[in-house]
């Protein structure tokens, strides 16, 4: 077989990329290890930049999520009791939209179906081969066959334990790396959520975050050890300490009922660079991962395969490399700071292990110093909402 673009993972940097391409005329293959059912089942990210609906709306997916999508003008930092609202569209002329991942796959799953562009699910022992030379190839087996796949660019859309980074020797990759002593035990269930914005909890006993899919699902988060098992965590156990993380008004107002899903997530930042290796390009989780926190991790996979399908298109329309060369500095630029505002909002929001010492105190200053300054919030606002690109 052979195509113009191979895509490595159909997560919503490898989907979204395959309809950017596709609407550019660019024909393009996704190869997935897993099945579509089980991509569909991972609950992730929930909330959506302005930018990222932007690119949703230019390739024709953005039907559902104006029906369905919540927008929101703002959020709630609550700290020593008292919740403080951060005016997003007052502070930034921008609002961000709650439309869960899951979903936005979905819509992009539906569109790819629809055009009849291949995707292989189930797709084992991916491998990439000559992408620093003129002609890639990937292989893998489908359903126990061998195949090939001849292309003219491979792009590395699957996340952070993928073969693609994997695939490029370790002495061409500089890699940046934070790991937290904490992580993020998630929870999903169909009650109406607690508050109707966001809340970012930051109390005593660890940091909590009350989020949404709709009027009527609400996701939760807690943080907790690294060594937490999710079996350990009753709903019981779970509504319980989430109620000692919130101000008495709104403990008192959450409405609890029977999970639908629970999982951990560790918190981590990590940027791989460059992006581009001969051939191979990398987009999303593949190349960096940034802590939940500051909720940019699929909005960051939306602007780099929105560079990437720019660099493509020239090079294909105009016979211009100019794109291709510039791609990873113009993706990392806008990575690094949202690694940078991810790193700072987790470290504003949660328990960290020296919070009885100089840590804990410039923690404190810092937030009465962004509760008590428009610009602070400003740049919070800014950033919340999305850079531009
Ligand atoms: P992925 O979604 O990881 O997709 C990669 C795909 O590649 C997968 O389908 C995988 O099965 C496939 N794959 C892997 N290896 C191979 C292989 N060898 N061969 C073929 N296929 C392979 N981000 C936000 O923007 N906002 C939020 O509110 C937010 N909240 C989050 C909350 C949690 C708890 C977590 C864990 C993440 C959150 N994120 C959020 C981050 C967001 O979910 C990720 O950044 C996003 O999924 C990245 O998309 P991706 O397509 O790059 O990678
Ligand atoms: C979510 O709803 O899953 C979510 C929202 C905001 C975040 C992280 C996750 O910062």
């Amino acid at each position: 077989m052979r195509t113009q673009v191979a895509i490595i993972g159909a997560g919503p940097a490898g989907l979204l990329l395959g309809q950017l391409l596709h609407a550019a005329g660019i024909d393009n293959v996704i190869l997935e290890q897993r099945s579509g059912d089980y991509v569909l089942s991972r609950v992730r990210a929930g909330v959506l930049e302005s930018g990222t609906v932007r690119l949703l709306d230019a390739v024709g997916a953005g039907t559902r999520l104006h029906a369905e999508g919540l927008p929101h003008d703002g959020f709630d930092l609550l700290f020593d009791g008292v919740r403080h609202r951060i005016d997003l569209a007052g502070l930034s002329g921008k609002h961000v939209t709650v439309y869960g991942q899951t979903e936005v796959t979905r819509d992009l799953m539906e569109l790819r179906a629809g055009q009849g562009a291949l995707t292989v699910y189930e797709a084992e022992k991916v491998a990439l081969h000559d992408f620093d030379g003129d002609a890639p190839y990937v292989t893998y087996l489908d359903r126990g066959e061998q195949k090939r796949l001849d292309c003219d660019f491979i792009a590395g859309c699957d996340g952070y334990h993928g073969v693609s980074r994997a695939s490029v020797p370790s002495r061409a990759l500089k890699t940046f790396e934070r790991v937290y002593p904490f992580g993020w035990l998630g929870l999903l269930a169909d009650v109406p959520p607690v508050s109707h914005e966001l809340i970012y909890a930051g109390e005593e006993r660890g940091f909590a975050l009350c989020s949404m899919r709709s009027n009527s699902r609400s996701r939760y988060y807690l943080q907790c050890a690294l060594n937490e098992r999710v079996d350990d965590w009753s709903d019981e156990r779970f509504w319980a300490e989430l109620r000692r993380r919130l101000d008495p008004a709104t403990a008192d107002a959450l409405v609890t009922g029977p999970s639908l899903e629970k999982s951990l997530a560790p918190l981590r930042s990590f940027v791989a660079e460059p992006m581009r290796f001969g051939r191979l390009f990398l987009a999303g989780d593949a190349a960096h991962i940034v802590p939940p926190t500051g909720a940019k991790g699929l909005n960051l996979a939306a602007s780099d395969v929105h560079y990437l399908s720019e660099a493509l298109r020239e090079h294909y329309a105009e016979r211009s490399s100019a794109g291709i060369d510039a791609y990873s500095a113009r993706a990392l630029a806008r990575v690094w700071k949202a690694e940078r505002f991810s790193w700072w909002l987790t470290g504003l929001m949660h328990h960290f292990p020296d919070h009885d010492g100089f840590g804990g105190r410039i923690q404190q200053a810092e937030r009465a110093y962004l509760v008590s300054s428009p610009a602070a919030m400003t740049a919070l606002a800014e950033n919340y909402v999305g850079l531009p690109f």
